[in-house]
């Protein structure tokens, strides 16, 4: 499916990611890129640094999250050499290009962008004004994103479903120019969500945030991984009891990372009255180290060299800037009827 096409990632630097990022958007974002260079395509992946300072103030802490980001993606198996790896705001022609866009931007399109409107129902919520804290950075939030994409003649923009329709909103801005020029000035992107991947419970049994407290982390030392994993929320049935392995929550989590056979083999444990909770969070502790324990090393050695990192960033956009060129040129002579 990916037969010599471009796919662009972007991923906000906010947040220290943990182990349900990892396996359910990190590595998946990574696979997928891999995939479409092994068919012939480009992969474009990009740290939307522009898109954080909506939220982000502090630079100490945008720098930070950035070099976490960086290297996280990195350590799980980005290659730079193959991946076109940048940081957003290294390509001064992706404003210019937002500049251009927003003459196509219909001012209505940002009222029903979800992140606007997920700002105002959260003051309506507190009884504040509906426009309370929200700059023009995330009300125009989704006009960014489409140059981001159609900056780079993208034909796929792997997305959670919660970003579908800023593609939509991209799609749109795009076939409003080609229309209005008569020719196709910029390429329409799809969107691909992704429905095989993990969503991974946290250890309260919901989804695994860090605005529920209920991580597991990804690049700790094992043992703030153990004191996770040992916190897992259980019962009190004794171990011969059989248990249903679909009620309990250490194996819903070892199912994002186990192979069919590790998994059977907790299954038919518990089935069995065979294992106990502790058995299976030393089997679950044991596979998240597996998993995560090379990719940890990398990012901490990444971290300690982030002057390498630096260098990759750099040559990524050097390699991004021209397609950038080219499209801000093929805008600007239309537009100005150069
Ligand atoms: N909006 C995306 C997010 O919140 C990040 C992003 C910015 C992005 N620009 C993009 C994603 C372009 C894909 C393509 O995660």
């Amino acid at each position: 499916m990916f037969e010599k096409k471009t796919i662009l990632t972007g991923v906000k630097p906010t947040g220290t990611p943990h182990l349900g990022n990892y396996l359910g958007a990190i590595r998946p974002a990574i696979r997928l890129g891999h995939e479409a260079l092994a068919a012939g395509g480009r992969h474009y992946m990009f740290i939307a640094d522009y898109h954080a300072i909506n939220a982000e103030k502090d630079p100490a802490v945008l720098n930070q999250k950035l070099r976490e980001i960086a290297c996280i993606y990195l350590a799980g198996g980005l290659d730079p050499a193959k991946s076109i790896f940048y940081r957003q705001s290294d390509i001064a022609e992706i404003p210019e290009i937002t500049t251009i866009l927003y003459a196509y931007t219909p001012k209505g399109f940002m009222n029903k962008a979800h992140a606007y409107k997920a700002a105002v129902d959260k003051n309506r919520e507190a009884g504040k004004p509906d426009d309370d804290g929200i700059n023009m950075g995330l009300y125009t939030y989704p006009t960014l994103m489409a140059a981001d994409i159609l900056t780079y003649d993208t034909d796929i923009v792997p997305v959670g479903k919660d970003q579908v329709q800023h593609v939509e909103i991209a799609r749109d801005i795009a076939g409003a120019i080609n229309a209005h020029y008569g020719k196709e000035l910029l390429h329409l992107p799809e969107y691909f969500v992704d429905n095989n991947v993990a969503v991974v419970p946290g250890v309260d049994g919901r989804k695994m945030s860090k605005s529920y407290g209920n991580v597991i982390p990804l690049f700790e030392d094992d043992k703030a991984i153990k004191k996770a994993i040992f916190s897992i929320k259980t019962d009190s049935r004794p171990m011969e009891e059989p248990k249903d392995p679909e009620e309990i929550l250490v194996y819903e989590i070892y199912k994002a990372i186990a192979t069919p056979a590790q998994l059977q083999e907790m299954g038919d444990g518990l089935r069995q009255g065979k294992l106990g909770y502790g058995h299976i969070k030393n089997m679950l502790l044991d596979a998240v180290i597996a998993e995560v324990s090379e990719a940890r090393d990398k990012y901490n050695y990444y971290l300690a060299h982030f002057d390498e990192v630096e260098g990759m960033l750099e040559d990524g956009a050097a390699k991004a800037r021209p397609v950038a060129r080219a499209t801000l040129k093929r805008l600007k002579d239309a537009v100005f009827g150069n």
